[in-house]
């Protein structure tokens, strides 16, 4: 993701007109912060592997008489991420900002993407990468990258006990074993070291872009227990969680989807938020990620 080639526009401002790429904007935060955005008049293009899905949140989004396009992309499948980046060079429609939201987390069984990668971490940082590298050159100055981090990178209390990362190297982390059986929490491990890398992405794109005037952040949003993030959790599980949502979105470090989704937004496109680059950032506020996230 290095910038070997001077940007194609280098000239160019990134303008009010082009529009924001956001990923997995069919459900939970990224369908919060479409409809924060498009309320706000900002063109977008909606990420999504559901295109059915997407029709449909397009459909509603255009009523709000912004412009709204939809296409096709399947992070865990990395065919589609080419095709998708590919598509927008070859139409000329470069994007003032990506926001890198879709994500999965999976429970203890060993999932795998399309391209036989392990599903959390061929999603959240993959598809995100092979997303990100290919458009890096052509975006002009004033762009924005986010990433979406989480403080289960950390683990710990202030992640409600989530295990931490456990970082290893990308190529095992892609590839991994098949985990003993008594491994619960391998699939929440992986997750959280999916966050670590999000975060660590982010501050690799501000550190090799910033020059070109291309910057990045990583963004936190809090617990938000309403999305449908959970939805590979068992049923007892996912049914313990929505009767206690209202009550855990309450919690010290917890969100709405909706206040999130405008924090997001306004990291995103806003001119206030240029401050923030090159951070980790929870509720409009720096913050510091864990110390391995800083390491290149
Ligand atoms: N919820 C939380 O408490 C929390 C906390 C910290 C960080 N986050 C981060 O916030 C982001 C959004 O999560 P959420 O809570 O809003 O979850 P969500 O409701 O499950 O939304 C996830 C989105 O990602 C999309 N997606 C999943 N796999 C994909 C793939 N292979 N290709 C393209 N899109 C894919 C989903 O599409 P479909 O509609 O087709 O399934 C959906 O639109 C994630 O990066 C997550 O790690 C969430």
């Amino acid at each position: 993701m290095s910038p070997e080639q001077p940007p194609a526009s280098v000239d160019l401002p990134a303008t009010h007109t082009a529009p924001v790429v956001i990923t997995g904007a069919t459900s939970g935060l990224g369908l919060a912060t479409a409809r924060a955005m498009a309320k706000q008049g900002i063109p977008l293009i909606l990420a999504v592997r559901n295109m059915a899905k997407g029709q449909e949140v397009a459909a509603a989004l255009l009523r709000s008489g912004v412009r709204v396009a939809v296409r096709r992309l399947d992070l865990a499948n990395l065919a589609t991420v080419k095709s998708f980046t590919d598509g927008l060079i070859e139409d000329g429609v470069i994007p003032r900002a990506i926001i890198c939201n879709a994500g999965v987390q999976t429970f203890d069984r060993l999932q795998r993407s399309a391209d036989q990668f392990e599903l959390t971490m061929a999603t959240n940082v993959l598809g995100h990468v092979a997303l990100l590298d290919p458009l890096l050159s052509h975006m002009a100055p004033g762009s924005r990258v986010i990433t979406l981090g989480s403080e289960t990178h950390r683990g710990g209390l202030r992640a409600f006990g989530f295990p931490g990362a456990r970082w290893s190297n990308m190529d095992e982390l892609l590839s991994p074993t098949e985990p003993a059986p008594h491994a619960k929490d391998n699939g929440l491990v992986r997750y959280s070291t999916s966050k670590l890398a999000c975060i660590a992405m982010a501050y690799e794109v501000d550190e090799s872009w910033a020059a070109r005037g291309i910057r990045a952040a990583s963004f936190d949003p809090g617990l938000m227990p309403a999305t449908g993030l959970a939805c590979n959790y068992p049923n007892i599980v996912q049914r313990i969680y929505a009767v206690a949502a209202p009550l855990i979105a309450r919690l010290p470090g917890a969100n709405s989807v909706k206040i999130s989704a405008e924090n997001l937004a306004w990291l995103a496109t806003s001119p206030e938020a240029e401050p923030l680059m090159g951070c980790y950032v929870a509720a409009r506020k720096p913050r510091k990620s864990s110390p391995l996230s800083y390491s290149p």
